[in-house]
């Protein structure tokens, strides 16, 4: 695996794979990978010739009392877990490769639709974060496909829809949520949990999974049906920021003929945000 930290290497190694005929995907991600991610890498491999991932904690999408600085990086291990899933280029870019202007007169990319709303109300500029930055790495990388995880639904849609808006010639592929054995959906900031509070993360999904089978079995929306599902939250512990049922194809509310929904929930542990989602059809 060839890693480059510059937007002018990184160029030159695109051309080379582009002059070679390879069909390119691409898997963005802020590190501190975890099976999640490798699956993401695994999925890419299935859709093209060449495999190109980016390490980059951006700092655009983090709010200013959100914790950029903790982030966990683990740049040595990522690099050899990317190895051994054979992915042919890593970019690993500097905060001067990827904002050389600086962040405030970066140009910013929004999708008003969806970026103000569940997530985009409790973090407001993190989707604007998110869009900006995955825009300038799809014109970096100029990738075929780009894979994202369904763990993060509101920004899979997000992307697609940017995608969509701005006439890129980019598949983006949704991926399953990897979770561990008790459900708890993988991600990076399972390492803030304390031992108890780890222990407990496991409800959330459980909570989701609980309204998905009671939605099913009524087969429609009764009115309030997610509050005792936020009650259950609040009893073991959790602080929800939001538990909302939306439509899967745009998160809008649903209504009576909606069919495909998807069960969204972020809230709190300690000082951890956990998100999660579960797609039902009723
Ligand atoms: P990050 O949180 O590192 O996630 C990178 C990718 O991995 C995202 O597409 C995310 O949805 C996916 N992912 C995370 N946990 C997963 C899991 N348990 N199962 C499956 N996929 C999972 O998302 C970001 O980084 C950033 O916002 C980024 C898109 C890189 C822009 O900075």
């Amino acid at each position: 695996m060839r890693s480059v930290g510059t937007v002018s290497v990184l160029r030159r190694e695109i051309a080379v794979l582009r002059r070679a005929g390879k069909r390119i995907a691409f898997v963005p991600t802020m590190g501190n990978l975890h099976a999640g991610h490798l699956k993401l890498v695994q999925v890419a491999r299935e859709h093209a010739d060449a495999v190109v991932a980016s390490i980059y904690v951006n700092p655009l999408q983090f709010g200013p009392k959100e914790d950029f600085a903790a982030y966990p990086r683990t740049p040595g291990e990522d690099k050899q877990a990317l190895e051994s899933e054979k992915t042919d280029l890593l970019f690993m870019p500097t905060d001067a490769e990827m904002y050389p202007r600086g962040l405030e007169v970066m140009t910013k990319v929004e999708v008003p639709a969806l970026g103000d709303i569940l997530c985009g109300k409790f973090r407001p500029g993190h989707f604007r974060g998110v869009t900006t930055v995955v825009n300038r790495l799809f014109n970096l990388v100029q990738p075929d496909v780009a894979v994202f995880g369904k763990k993060d639904y509101q920004q899979l849609l997000l992307i697609k829809l940017m995608v969509a808006d701005l006439g890129m010639p980019i598949e983006v592929v949704g991926v399953d949520t990897v979770r561990e054995a008790d459900g708890l959906a993988m991600s990076s900031r399972n390492k803030y949990l304390s031992a108890v509070e780890r222990r407990t993360a496991a409800k959330l999904y459980a909570g989701l999974c609980g309204l998905r089978d009671r939605l099913k079995k009524t087969g429609k929306m009764i009115t309030d049906i997610e509050t005792d599902t936020l009650r259950e939250l609040e009893t073991a512990g959790f602080r929800p920021d939001y538990l909302s049922i939306r439509r899967a194809v745009d998160l809008g509310e649903p209504g009576p003929q909606d069919k495909a929904l998807v069960i969204l929930a972020a809230a709190w542990l300690g000082r951890t945000r956990l998100i999660d989602n579960v797609e039902v059809t009723v």
